[in-house]
């Protein structure tokens, strides 16, 4: 492991705590409300898998798949969104993603569960940029902010590398 890019951000160990601690404030908010989770992926998966395990037996499962990114950066629009234009009335939604950075891709999903008409949605997320959003868009839950820094593992890839890694490592601005 010690080949591995950049320094480690957030231990497994660490990770499982604030899942559990997301897990037990997203519960008291919902209380007996059934909740439909929709995770997008492949970024979430980890996080969604971890955080579903803490959430009640009533929870529904989505998994969109879209994408914004190629390598380090945002190619500044989203793809995937088309298939998901369903009927989403009377149900509370709840959009779990990897990491909130320009706002990009959970802005559309949002305005997508809009048009869809669900009754309440709401966004959590495990990491949050520092300084990089632009699209107006906010997370009820948070796991960590970070600094503007690339960061790899627990879902996160880099080109389909590093994905599997049970830790988040940050990159160096050079990597
Ligand atoms: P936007 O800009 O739409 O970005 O808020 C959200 C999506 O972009 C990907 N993303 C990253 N993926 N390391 C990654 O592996 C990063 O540092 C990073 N920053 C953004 C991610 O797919 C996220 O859902």
């Amino acid at each position: 492991m010690s080949d591995l890019p950049g320094k480690v951000l957030f231990s497994e160990d660490t990770l499982s705590e604030r899942i559990a601690e997301l897990g037990q404030s997203i519960c008291s908010h919902y209380g007996d409300k059934p909740i439909t989770v929709i995770g997008l992926m492949n970024g979430s998966l980890f996080f969604m898998a971890d955080l579903l395990r803490h959430l009640p037996v009533t929870t529904r499962l989505e998994c969109w798949r879209v994408s914004s990114y190629l390598g380090q950066r945002s190619t500044g629009k989203i793809q995937g969104l088309d298939s998901h234009q369903g009927d989403y009335r009377g149900r509370n939604v709840l959009i779990i993603d990897d990491i909130l950075d320009t706002g990009l891709t959970l802005a559309e999903v949002k305005r997508t569960l809009q048009a869809g008409q669900a009754s309440d949605i709401e966004i959590c997320v495990l990491l949050r940029k520092l300084g990089t959003l632009i699209h107006p868009i906010e997370a009820k839950w948070i796991g960590f902010e970070i600094p503007d820094q690339f960061v790899i593992g627990y879902g996160l890839d880099l080109d389909h590398q590093y994905r599997t890694l049970p830790m988040i490592r940050l990159l160096d601005k050079d990597n």
